[in-house]
């Protein structure tokens, strides 16, 4: 249950009232948007492939590493697209939500590129 800042349970009219007013009815049918949620659509689609074949990834070879990073850079672009099409569209709280993911994944492809810096510094000093 939502709780107002009066602390009251907010009811579904009420709750129903403040999300529409986020969206207004031309914004809803707009190409626009319409092309916004087939995006996150899109993503959240792949984001659930790749949850499932990542660890598999993770246990063969380097280059899989690869294959997991181009995911990422794949991520990093729609969610930085995303993200500013939330900001354009005047959504600031998904605006918000899609940074913090942008950021992760950001986070994870820094950690990718350790991972293969060091693959490859072992396999220098093996030589
Ligand atoms: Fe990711």
């Amino acid at each position: 249950m939502t709780q107002t800042k009066s602390g009251k349970a907010m009811t579904t009219e009420k709750r129903r009232e403040r999300n529409s007013a986020a969206i207004s009815p031309e914004m809803k049918n707009s190409e626009f948007h319409r092309f916004f949620v087939d995006e996150l659509k899109d993503i959240y689609w792949a984001e659930k492939h790749l949850a499932k074949s990542l660890p598999k990834m993770q246990r063969a070879s380097n280059s899989e590493d690869l294959a997991a990073q181009k995911a990422e850079h794949y991520e990093i672009a729609t969610y930085g697209t995303l993200h500013a099409f939330a900001e354009q569209m005047g959504h600031a709280d998904v605006a918000k939500l899609l940074q913090q993911t942008l950021d992760n994944e950001k986070a994870t492809d820094l950690a990718l590129t350790k991972i293969a810096e060091s693959f490859v510094n072992e396999q220098a000093m093996a030589e």
